[in-house]
């Protein structure tokens, strides 16, 4: 049989930087537990815009629907600022998610117990939190229409519509269940019903759904309340699920209750293929880290986590996984951090490709 393939998008910025060190790790699965995968590389975002004039090249986006999985960096930057919105590198993204219908964007946040102390909020409101944040990523006001900047009178106006089907509330509340089903069994729904129709209809579709899975307790909550209620007691929480822009906000503050956006890695899932994997795109949370590009600060966790959510999620490796996540808590017990974790006495500041080494380690003393 031959290996599962995988397409590596770098992107821009610390992207690249942060997924050489997975090329290495992805090597040592090969070389160290057989599992090889047969991989290829291309551009996406501001490198795609820059060597083709567009964010992704037709070329791309159809090698990214053949692939078992995609596998990306970080798109963006200040130099593209300028570029009209049609090419900006973040429509890349944006556009292999919206043509693979990745609808279901599972974000985790873990905090690792050597990071506890590293929280912006304090260690018990931490320490061992497990949840599972799924975001729908096809819909909603990133995709609603109409929209645009259009004259109005003697003025501008900048629309854009949030819209959801029942169809597509239906199918992402199913992979929240789902997920809920082999986790703690606990779900929160989090929408606007109290000032959205579209809330109003999420909040009808989720309960129908339900219906489908009674073995899970499911609770209802206004996303600012359910903001407030992260920062607050995050451990309350086990699957949350959320369209796709208040997930996209409630990711990222849940992110600084793991330590850092460099920890919080991302499986973005749609529909089986014929080979019965899920179509998948798998990234860190965070982006392109322009401030620090290009200086060996970037934290590479995020990305090598989300090499390892392929593996559960689409190469049904659950047990190896494990092992490279075993590997990054073994890494940060030493005290090992790349500079977005620094401040804390006794700790080893290492750059990204020394964060890479020490990993390997890890895994190399896993055998
Ligand atoms: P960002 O996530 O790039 O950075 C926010 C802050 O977190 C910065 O201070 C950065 O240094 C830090 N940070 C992020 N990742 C880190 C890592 N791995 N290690 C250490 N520190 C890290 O968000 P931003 O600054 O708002 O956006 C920068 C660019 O990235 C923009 O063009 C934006 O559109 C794009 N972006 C892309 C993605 C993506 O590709 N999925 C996600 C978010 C933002
Ligand atoms: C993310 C990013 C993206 C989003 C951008 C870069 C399109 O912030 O993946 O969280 O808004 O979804
Ligand atoms: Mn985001």
């Amino acid at each position: 049989m031959s290996n599962p393939s995988l397409l590596i998008l770098p992107g821009d910025g610390i992207g690249p930087e942060v997924m050489a060190e997975v090329r290495r790790i992805i090597d040592w699965f090969g070389d160290k537990r057989g599992l090889s995968f047969d991989v290829s590389e291309d551009l996406v975002g501001g490198a795609a815009y820059d060597a083709h004039g567009t964010p992704l090249h037709d070329d791309t986006m159809a090698k990214a629907q053949e692939v078992d999985a995609v596998l990306l960096g970080a798109v963006g930057g200040p130099k593209y600022d300028v570029l009209d919105f049609s090419v900006k590198p973040e429509r890349g993204l944006l556009r292999l998610r919206k043509e693979m219908d990745l609808y279901s964007n599972l974000r985790p946040a873990q905090c690792f117990d050597a990071l506890a102390d590293f929280s912006s909020l304090k260690k018990d409101v931490v320490a061992g939190l497990d949840i599972m944040i799924v975001r729908e990523l096809t819909s909603g006001v990133y995709f609603g229409e109409p929209r645009g900047i259009f004259e109005e009178g003697n003025e501008r106006v900048g629309i854009n519509t949030q819209r959801y089907t029942e169809s597509e509330i239906d199918r992402v509340a199913r992979s929240a269940f789902e997920l809920a089903m082999r986790r703690g069994k606990k779900l929160c729904s989090m929408e606007k019903a109290n000032v959205m129709e579209s809330g109003i209809l999420w909040r009808e579709v989720v309960t129908e759904v339900a219906k489908d899975y009674p073995e899970v307790e499911l609770s209802h909550m206004y996303a600012d309340a359910g903001a407030m209620q992260l920062c607050r007691w995050p451990k309350q929480f086990d699957v949350i699920v959320t369209d796709n822009l208040f997930g996209d906000l409630l990711s990222d503050a849940a992110a600084m209750l793991t330590g850092s956006l460099g920890m919080l890695p991302s499986a973005s899932l749609g529909a089986p293929m014929a080979n019965g994997r899920p179509k998948a795109l798998y990234e860190p949370v965070h982006g392109s880290a322009p401030d620090i590009a290009g200086q060996g600060k970037a934290n590479p966790i995020a990305c090598v986590l989300s090499f390892a959510m392929a593996l559960r999620y689409s190469f049904d490796q659950g047990a190896e996984a494990e092992r490279l996540e075993k590997a990054i808590e073994a890494v940060l017990a030493s005290g090992v951090r790349t500079a977005d974790l620094l401040g804390e006495e006794g700790v080893t500041p290492v750059t990204t490709s020394g964060m890479g080494d020490e990993i390997l380690k890890a895994l190399d003393a896993s055998l």
